[in-house]
């Protein structure tokens, strides 16, 4: 059985869609201060796993997932992750991404499970020093989230090094897209990510859409970031847990698609996507957004035969269908 810490949040759910429909075994471990409940329902409609509520702060409960369960592998997606409020409160960055990690890493240790595939961020490498950033680039992160992820792509080095745990690590791009059949997406609260943000403009009647700073050094003064497809970035893991399956060794690689798009033309595609005028206003540039994060990423081409297979466009028409899906099924 492969357990899925997260899994009622964004990513973690797509990830548990992709697995239960290979027919694997998934318990999904989720503390439900992200993740929602109601994804959990409709991934259950689609076929049946094991749901744990509980909190990775706590060990025993935890721990309780490897005493009753036959778990062999771990894909660990728990984790808080707006970058603006870790810097605003660290602590809880620290204790929940950091410390929860710990005590996940412990209870696998104690149980004899030692495969992890972790979600980690474009954000360890903080402000880019050349683009494409490749996996060789320096990790220098500039906030809290980003010092918490590194810090655990740390600590997992040691533990290889002293308890042969072997793990995975994704540095995860800009993440966007929903399921292509619109039966589950995006869903935080608050929104901060763009596209959900650009489609509330479409629906939210007197809601603006507001792009943070125009003067940027980059073709049309937005900043440029690579958005990978939700699905494809799914996939990776799925390769990255056969690979430890397989034998590999500890790897780290980007998940990325290598195109950049600036935010202007984001708007733009969400305009003609939906057919429709967006209102939108300029504000000013939000703190510690770098101009352009690109990737490299022909490490994960090379070493797990991954390819991205859906565009820009295909993303953004399924975060709108599944928009669709949702405000009429609240
Ligand atoms: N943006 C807007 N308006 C919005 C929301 C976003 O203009 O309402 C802009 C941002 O300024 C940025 C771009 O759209 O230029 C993308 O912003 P997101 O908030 O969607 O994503 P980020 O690039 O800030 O964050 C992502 C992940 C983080 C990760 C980070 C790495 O969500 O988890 O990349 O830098 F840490």
């Amino acid at each position: 059985m492969i357990l899925v810490t997260g899994g009622a949040g964004y990513i973690g759910s797509h990830c548990v869609l992709a697995l239960i429909e290979k027919g694997l075994n998934v318990c999904v471990f989720d503390n439900l201060s992200t993740g929602n409940i109601r994804i959990i329902k409709d991934l259950k409609k689609i076929k049946d796993f094991e749901f744990v509520e509980g909190d990775l702060t706590k060990f025993e409960e935890i721990n309780n997932i490897f005493k009753n369960y036959n778990i062999e592998s771990v894909i660990h997606f728990a984790a808080f992750s707006q970058v603006q409020e870790s810097t605003i409160d660290p602590q809880k960055y620290y204790i929940n991404n950091v410390y929860g990690t710990l005590n996940l890493l412990k209870a696998m240790l104690e149980n004899n499970v030692k495969k992890i595939v972790f979600s980690s961020t474009a954000a360890t490498y903080g402000e880019p020093l050349y683009i494409p950033i490749d996996e060789n680039h320096p990790q220098n992160p500039i906030n809290p989230y980003g010092k918490s992820k590194l810090m655990i792509e740390n600590i997992m080095d040691d533990y290889e090094k002293a308890y042969n745990l072997k793990s995975v690590r994704l540095r995860y791009f800009n993440v966007v897209g929903a399921d292509k059949k619109a039966r589950i997406g995006e869903l935080h609260n608050p929104e901060t990510h763009l596209i959900p943000n650009i489609l509330k403009s479409v629906f939210e009647k007197n809601k603006e859409f507001k792009i943070f700073g125009i003067n940027y050094d980059t073709k049309d003064g937005t900043c440029v970031r690579d958005y990978i497809n939700v699905e494809d970035l799914v996939q990776a893991h799925i390769l990255a847990l056969d690979y430890l399956n397989k034998g590999g060794n500890t790897n780290y690689f980007n998940l990325g698609t290598t195109i950049g798009n600036t935010v202007k033309e984001v708007f733009d595609s969400c305009e003609k996507i939906t057919g429709k005028k967006i209102s939108v206003c300029i504000e000013g540039k939000r703190a510690g957004d770098p101009a352009t994060l690109v990737a490299d990423n022909s490490k994960i081409r090379k070493v797990l035969n991954w390819e991205p297979s859906r565009t820009l466009d295909e993303s953004i028409k399924t975060a709108y269908e599944w928009e669709k899906y949702y405000r009429s099924n609240k």
